[in-house]
């Protein structure tokens, strides 16, 4: 009877909703250089950074690529350390935290955990706002 039941309730939520596809594996910890930006998952809609925190935690975070203005995707310029929106000129710190042009709020973070194997697992499905206190959720960073 059991058995029956959670078949039962099996069929109704399907298999997408307990592994969501919006899920990815960034790499192993030890791949993350300190303040460099890698476009490898840019067009997956994320960045995944190692830097400090506001609190000089090393810590690794993954960062939406949309801006918080209208929603185009900023570049990383390497040279000038900052995203900047091709859009309205709109630019952003390492952080994510926005300094320049309209936007009017930081770009925001993805949910990232660390694997028993050390990998680092990005979730697209939950995202943490700064400027409402979720960066402080310990499911928007990694503390190395
Ligand atoms: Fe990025 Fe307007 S959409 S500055």
């Amino acid at each position: 009877m059991l058995g029956l039941t959670l078949g039962t309730v099996r069929f109704m939520f399907p298999n997408v909703l307990s592994e969501p596809p919006s899920t990815f594996k960034a790499g192993d910890t030890s791949s993350f250089e300190e303040n460099k930006v890698d476009d490898k998952f840019k067009e997956i809609g994320a960045w995944v950074i190692r830097a400090k925190d506001e609190r000089g935690r090393d810590i690794i975070y993954a960062l939406s690529t949309t801006c918080t203005h209208l929603g185009c995707t900023p570049n990383w310029l390497e040279s000038e350390k900052k995203f900047k929106c091709p859009c309205h000129g709109s630019g952003f710190k390492i952080s994510g935290v926005n300094f320049e042009g309209p936007a009017p709020r930081p770009l925001e973070r993805y949910a990232i955990k660390k694997n028993d194997d050390g990998q680092i697992i990005v979730d697209k499905s939950r995202k943490f706002q700064k400027e409402i206190g979720q960066w402080d959720d310990p499911d928007s960073y990694v503390l190395l």
